[in-house]
């Protein structure tokens, strides 16, 4: 038997064998005497056919059945957020600039003030290298806006050191409206005035 009739004996009906090449061809695929091979595919194209058939099930299972986390792009997103906002770095939060009277803060502060602070304005307020804080005179103003740039951004060339980078604005908040309480309170050895006599605006 030859290849041709073997050819011919699979599909008899449907297909002819070209008398040329010995190609299966489709019987009643003839278009202007243009004829269609009947060509089995190659086995490479028919597995990665398989897979992506296997891969569209799971997949289709990953999200409607199983509810897999990384296939929802939201998910993901508010994942990576998440643990995003958790490692950055602690941003240094505004604060609203009112004085703080409640007893902890006041307690924050004074251990911010015994700390830091005393060394050069002393324990008491009177006054060291830097101002007497008892009394009504100030060099820089008494508002609070103006006593947190002092704290804030120092007085360099006259020996008051910024705290920008020390205290986060909450704790120099605290130590500033701990230092109003000792306006009016007597030091042991009080500072000559510096600066103006303002009214008291607290
Ligand atoms: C190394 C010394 C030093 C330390 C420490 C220091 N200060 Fe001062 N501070 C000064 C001097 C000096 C001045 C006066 C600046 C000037 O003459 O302009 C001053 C001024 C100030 C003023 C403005 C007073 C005014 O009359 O306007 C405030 C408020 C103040 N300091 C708060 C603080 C606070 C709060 C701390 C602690 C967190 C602190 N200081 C720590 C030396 C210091």
């Amino acid at each position: 038997m030859s290849i041709n009739e073997e050819k011919t004996n699979i599909n008899q009906n449907d297909h002819e064998i070209d008398t040329l090449t010995n190609d299966r061809l489709i019987k009643d695929h003839s278009y202007d005497g243009i004829r269609e091979l009947d060509n089995d595919l190659p086995p490479w194209w028919k597995w990665l056919f398989y897979i992506t058939i296997i891969f569209a099930i799971i997949y289709m299972l990953g999200l409607w059945v199983f509810d897999w986390d990384s296939l929802y792009q939201e998910k993901e997103y508010n994942k990576e957020v998440a643990e995003a906002v958790k490692t950055a770095p602690k941003q240094q939060v505004q604060v609203e600039l009112k004085v703080l009277t409640d007893a902890s803060s006041l307690e924050n502060g004074k251990a911010t003030y015994d700390k830091i602070c005393q060394v050069c304005h002393l324990l008491d307020g009177g006054g060291l290298v830097g101002p007497n804080f008892t009394d009504d005179y100030w060099i820089h103003g008494n508002s609070l806006e103006k006593m947190f740039a002092v704290v804030e951004n120092g007085v360099i060339e006259k020996g008051m050191i910024p705290y920008k980078d020390q205290l986060p604005p909450t704790q120099r908040l605290e130590v500033i409206s701990y230092i109003i309480t000792l306006r009016g309170t007597i030091p042991a050895s009080p500072k000559a005035p510096q600066g103006e006599l303002l009214d008291w605006p607290y």
